[in-house]
């Protein structure tokens, strides 16, 4: 255990079996916080071993986590993730959107297969409406949370045949900053946290083969990041847009909507 920042706090990463969603479960544990984990873990079994073994692991460093499979597109698993939280901590004080798909097919949008449009939507769309839409009850009764989305700088820059996955993320950062100004009545805080380009996970890996991965964004700056928004309320930060920038790289960009506020806020 690190710092307990996060003592008697309780969050829901949803897509924490590996990459990111994994980071920043176990920064969160760190920081002290209870975790529910989830992820599909369909891919032969191996998948749902780890997320069941990463909530084991998470419990012998001394914090709480439960581990539940499930498929963030569809709302009945969606419900239970949520159920099970309450019924194990009584409170949901962090929701982080991480699940997300990069799907494989990278072609001209006049050949893109509908599934494929469909499937990036189905998660990293609806999969964030979904949860939001179970989590918000709770945090609006508690008039107090916290939810981070992880979004992608092809929100703003989609490369050629990969404009699916942009315009989900577009979404998502869309949504982030609509629903900034619905809840800030109840004290909830919702941002989203883009890394700027690629970042080091066995997935990103597998799809870009040919790049050098010790230029890319380490998973645990973009887990950095979520634990300071994480410690956040609707009265100090909400509505923006965090960029985590690329190894070594110290500059970073904040933008979001906000009345009186500029667009665009760059720290260095
Ligand atoms: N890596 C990058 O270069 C990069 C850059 C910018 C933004 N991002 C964003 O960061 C997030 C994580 O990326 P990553 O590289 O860590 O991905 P990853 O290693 O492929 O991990 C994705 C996680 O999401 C889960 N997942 C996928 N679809 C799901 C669904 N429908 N329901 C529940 N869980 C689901 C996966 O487990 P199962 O497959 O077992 O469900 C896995 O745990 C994504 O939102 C991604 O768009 C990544």
């Amino acid at each position: 255990m690190k710092n307990r920042h996060l003592e008697g706090k309780y969050a829901i990463i949803t897509g924490a079996s590996r990459g990111i969603g994994q980071a920043i479960a176990a920064a969160l544990a760190g920081e002290g916080a209870g975790v529910v984990i989830c992820s599909r873990g369909k891919s032969e079994g191996n998948e749902a071993r780890s997320l069941f073994s990463f909530a084991e692991e998470i419990r012998s460093m001394g914090a709480q986590a439960v581990a539940v499979r499930s498929d963030v597109s569809r709302e009945e698993d969606v419900n239970t993730i949520v159920r099970q939280a309450l019924e194990t901590f009584g409170r949901v004080d962090i929701l982080v959107n991480n699940a997300g798909v990069f799907p494989n097919y990278h072609s001209p949008l006049v050949d893109y297969p509908i599934e494929s449009w469909d499937e990036t939507m189905a998660t990293n769309l609806r999969g964030v409406f979904l949860c939001i839409k179970a989590v918000l009850p709770q945090m609006i009764e508690q008039k107090a949370g916290c939810i981070i989305n992880i979004s992608s700088i092809a929100a703003v820059r989609s490369g050629k045949g990969r404009i699916a996955y942009g315009v989900s993320k577009a979404g998502v950062e869309r949504l982030t900053f609509g629903l900034a100004e619905e809840v800030k009545e109840y004290n909830i805080a919702i941002n989203a946290l883009c890394p700027v380009g690629l970042t080091d996970t066995e997935s990103a890996r597998k799809l870009f083969p040919e790049q050098n991965p010790d230029r890319w964004v380490k998973p645990e700056d973009v887990a950095e990041a979520a634990i300071w928004l994480a410690c956040q309320s609707a009265s100090t930060f909400t509505g923006k847009a965090v960029m985590v920038p690329a190894h070594g790289r110290r500059t970073i960009f904040i933008y979001g909507r906000g009345a009186g506020e500029r667009p665009w806020v760059q720290i260095d």
